[in-house]
């Protein structure tokens, strides 16, 4: 199974990926991994383990659809059978999914269809729910919807700050990504 990654940060998701992909656990080929920003972490840490890297500049673009066709194409070009987003921070087209026939799969660091968006550990706290988790999901156009694969729950502590909260459920979130894609693999 050929994966392509998108990021858009430091890429520590994609890094236990790498990692379980090194120690022979998980039969996937990272073809490529890219970002919608120049400098990210994680494309450098892509490039220093011998992945091939792309940027696909949101700001060099003129709207979101011409972004869009360019991703779209990078993406493509690497015959994926799977596209990952990875802390990809950017909401992509239908027509980027339908591309791939819908294998899209996104992780979020809340319990969906709980606070989905941009600040999902943020949101739970500020709510006061005591228990939140990740998912592990088949993304489609909107913001951390379509169908769920796997979710695991992860209490909130009363000495929780947004940070140690967010660690804490990237662990779990890292082994729901892995365990996900080995089992795709599997039934590829
Ligand atoms: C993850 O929690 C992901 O779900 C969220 O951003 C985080 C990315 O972390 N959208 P990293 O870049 O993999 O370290």
């Amino acid at each position: 199974m050929r994966i392509v990654v998108l990021v858009s940060g430091t890429g520590s998701n994609l890094q236990a990926v790498i990692d379980a992909v090194a120690a022979g656990d998980l039969d996937v080929e990272i073809a490529a991994v890219g970002a919608d920003r120049p400098g990210t972490y994680g494309v450098e840490r892509s490039a220093a383990a011998g992945i091939p890297t792309f940027v696909v500049d949101f700001k060099e673009y003129a709207n979101r659809s011409d972004w869009n066709t360019a991703l779209t194409q990078a993406v493509a070009a690497y015959d994926p059978d799977v596209v990952v987003s990875s802390g990809f921070m950017r909401i992509v087209s239908a027509g980027f999914i339908d591309a791939f026939g819908g294998k899209y799969l996104n992780t979020h660091p809340a319990l969906l269809p709980a606070f989905p968006g941009a600040h999902g550990v943020r949101d739970a706290m500020a709510y006061g729910v005591k228990v939140t988790g990740c998912t592990v999901h088949w993304a489609d156009a909107g913001v951390d919807t379509g169908p769920i694969i796997a979710q695991e729950a992860v209490s909130i502590e009363d000495s929780d700050t947004e940070e140690t909260l967010h660690e804490r459920i990237k662990v779990v979130e890292r082994r729901l990504l892995v365990s996900t894609l080995a089992s795709l693999a599997a039934a590829s």
